[in-house]
């Protein structure tokens, strides 16, 4: 099984995953972040080449808030179904700081991302920078969420 892997800097990374935090970062300019201040942007790239984004999505009630990467996520299956996606990258800043601030996929991303594995049969690559701020690489999502729910519980 692949393992994590850890980079000094955004530059040391492979070019594609450069380029997906590079889309990551331009879609968190269109995060509504009134009530958090902190603005997410996640950028995946489909098997055909085809880059889908998201920025985070708040609301006055505030557990309706959408994070950056489920936003990405599930437009990616709604206008693209039949494709699969190969990796994701997501960043964040503070608003009105142009630096990149830690952020790592939250738990209801990671169960969101695991289904997308299971529905594709294959593993999505993520991108984010670590809370050391070191960027990292995870194999799949399932690597950040092992044994999640899953719907072989409903149907056993
Ligand atoms: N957020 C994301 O967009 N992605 C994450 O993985 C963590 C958190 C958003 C949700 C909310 O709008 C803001 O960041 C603060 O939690």
């Amino acid at each position: 099984m692949k393992s994590f892997e850890y980079f000094n800097h955004l530059e040391d990374l492979d070019a594609e995953s450069k380029y997906l935090a590079h889309k990551a970062k331009e879609a968190a300019a269109h995060a509504y972040a009134p009530y958090s201040k902190f603005c997410v942007g996640a950028a995946l790239i489909l098997d055909d080449g085809s880059i889908v984004s998201g920025a985070n999505q708040e609301n006055a009630a505030y557990p309706l808030c959408m994070c950056a990467e489920r936003v990405a996520l599930f437009a990616a299956s709604a206008v693209h179904p039949e494709k699969k996606i190969i990796k994701l990258a997501v960043v964040a800043h503070k608003k009105n700081h142009k630096d990149l601030t830690p952020a790592t996929c939250c738990g209801s991303c990671r169960q969101v991302l695991v289904e997308f594995e299971i529905r594709q049969n294959k593993p999505i690559e993520l991108i984010m920078l670590g809370p050391d701020k070191k960027w990292m690489k995870a194999p799949s999502a399932i690597s950040l969420l092992p044994v999640s729910f899953s719907k072989e519980s409903l149907d056993n």
